[in-house]
């Protein structure tokens, strides 16, 4: 399991407002007593911040915001001295535009690292090379006066997209994974994969026919052509390649995370197909699907039945740019989600605070940081509501900081944090950490078979074998209690773990769910 750590957001220790690395490591004892297996942390290299890191100015090193490469390296230490895995962000597809390699790259046309970056002629009229849309809106190319040529970024034009097409690219890069492998990190979540390589020609995008303006300027246009390109597979086989030769070496296996937000068909290609790619192409489809027991279920089976050989499954119901679980179900069904989440076959990935049941947070207009809010105001695309600190008890700032938080606290904080729900029998926590502890003594709910039971109406069903042990899960999406019966082979079952009470009656080969009650049950 995968818990997803926010550093601005997790806990201050130097009074800045901002969280740092210091603070990650004083808060290991909590990550290893909730249970999680990894941490991934968004990325902590010097920035100016423009996307809060995803702008990076240097691969090889931590920005003094977060503390320094000594930090980390202690850090490190203590989290494998716990058993807990440590991941971090890789951001290829592009830098800050304050990286040294761009500030080269923008100083003439014939300097050594123009082709490292994707620069351009303007169109016949002057205008952009073509139609490509940022992802945070507005044109994707940005004009340089000073030699006479556009480049491309996908996001801001303060992140400038890497040529990956580019050799010398390709091999920089790779020297920046080795850098970090070498020291000991576990793995890396590769940010936006499917962007790396764009078509050779660079001809425009088709107009998106299901555009609305509510969608964001980026949806105007379908990505056909800047994103998800057949040479993309061989970059992710190389990196791999490099992964792998630590595992083969002895040193310990490293795992790639690749961020991809594509349908399933192509999702899954990036598993590999000749050669292995990543280890796990991120699973977002929980963030979105239709919160009804027939589509999630047909949506679980069909991802089960794509996944090619030997593929291991993963699941994600929040992270850092998308609405919070408990904002999107309510706090009643964020606790199905927990149980949907850790019972179903492959890795799991926990976004901070959401174990809280932790909601997406109103920013008063003044206080917005989110670039993608400032550009595209009013569209609720802003990422602030979903980053704010981490309360951990019921302290002045909920212990995040002794000084004024970087965005706000959500209001009921003095009740929801830490300290107080690891108290509370039936919080969102305590069922966290039950869960999880459930996952580790059973094998069959991590890794076992999935066979899917019973999806009519608001059940959703499902059992999980593994050897002798056999499992079901049955989760009431619903606000009306269910009856649902048990199929023959799961004889005298009893409640291993409840969303709700533990308390479920379990009569004539049925069981009764009550309203928005989620239930594991054991076969003996
Ligand atoms: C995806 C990251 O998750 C997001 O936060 C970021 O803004 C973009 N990539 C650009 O790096």
């Amino acid at each position: 399991m995968i818990y997803q750590i926010y550093p601005r957001s997790f806990q201050d220790t130097n009074a800045d407002g901002i969280g740092d690395l210091k603070g990650i490591e004083q808060r290991l004892d909590y990550l290893s007593g909730l249970g999680v297996d990894a941490i991934w942390i968004s990325p902590i290299y010097p920035s100016p911040m423009a996307d809060f890191g995803y702008d990076v100015a240097d691969y090889c090193d931590v920005d003094p915001r977060f503390g320094g490469l000594a930090n980390f390296d202690s850090l490190l230490a203590h989290a494998h001295a716990r058993g807990l895995k440590l991941l971090l962000d890789f951001v290829p597809n592009h830098t800050s535009d304050r990286h040294p390699w761009f500030v080269e790259s923008r100083a003439s046309r014939d300097n050594p690292k123009r082709d490292w970056y994707i620069w351009r002629d303007p169109a016949p009229d002057g205008g952009p090379p073509n139609n490509w849309i940022s992802d945070f809106g507005g044109s994707a190319w940005q004009w340089d006066e000073a030699t006479g040529q556009y480049y491309y970024h996908a996001f801001l034009k303060e992140q400038p997209d890497l040529n990956w097409r580019n050799p010398a690219v390709q091999t920089a890069m790779y020297d920046v994974m080795r850098f970090w492998f070498d020291r000991g990190v576990d793995g890396l979540r590769i940010d936006v994969l499917w962007h790396l390589v764009k078509a050779a020609d660079f001809p425009d995008n088709p107009p998106n026919p299901a555009y609305q303006p509510a969608m964001g300027d980026m949806h105007r246009v379908l990505q056909l052509h800047s994103t998800d390109q057949p040479e993309v597979h061989e970059i992710a086989s190389d990196m791999r390649g490099v992964a792998d030769r630590y595992g083969a070496s002895g040193q310990g296996e490293r795992v790639l995370i690749g961020e991809i937000y594509l349908p399933v068909d192509r999702l899954l290609h990036y598993y590999g197909r000749e050669r292995a790619e990543v280890h796990l192409p991120l699973n977002f489809q929980l963030i979105d699907a239709p919160w009804q027991a027939r589509s999630l279920a047909t949506l679980i089976a069909d991802y089960e039945a794509a996944l090619p050989p030997g593929a291991w499954p993963n699941w994600v119901l929040g992270n850092h740019d998308r609405p919070r679980v408990a904002a999107k179900r309510g706090q009643a069904q964020a606790r199905i989600a927990a149980m949907l989440l850790l019972t179903l076959r492959g890795t799991p990935t926990l976004y901070y605070g959401d174990e809280l049941g932790l909601s997406d947070v109103a920013i008063p207009p003044a206080q917005i940081q989110d670039p993608r809010e400032l550009r595209e105001p009013g569209l609720a695309l802003g990422r602030d509501p979903v980053r704010t600190p981490m309360p951990w008890d019921g302290s002045e700032n909920a212990g995040f900081t002794t000084t004024r938080p970087w965005l706000p606290l959500h209001a009921d904080w003095p009740v929801r944090n830490v300290a107080r729900m690891a108290q509370e029998p039936h919080s969102i926590l305590t069922l966290y950490r039950r869960l999880l502890a459930a996952r580790r003594a059973h094998p069959a709910l991590a890794i076992g078979d999935f066979a899917l039971l019973d999806a009519a109406g608001d059940v959703l069903a499902y059992a999980r074998r593994h050897g002798a042990e056999r499992l079901i899960v049955a989760l009431n999406l619903g606000e009306h209690s269910q009856r649902l019966e048990l199929p023959d082979w799961a004889g005298d079952c009893r409640v291993l773990l409840s969303t709700v009470a533990d308390a479920a009656l379990i009569e004539d080969g049925a069981v009764l769910l009550q309203a928005n009650e989620g239930l594991i049950l054991i076969a003996d």
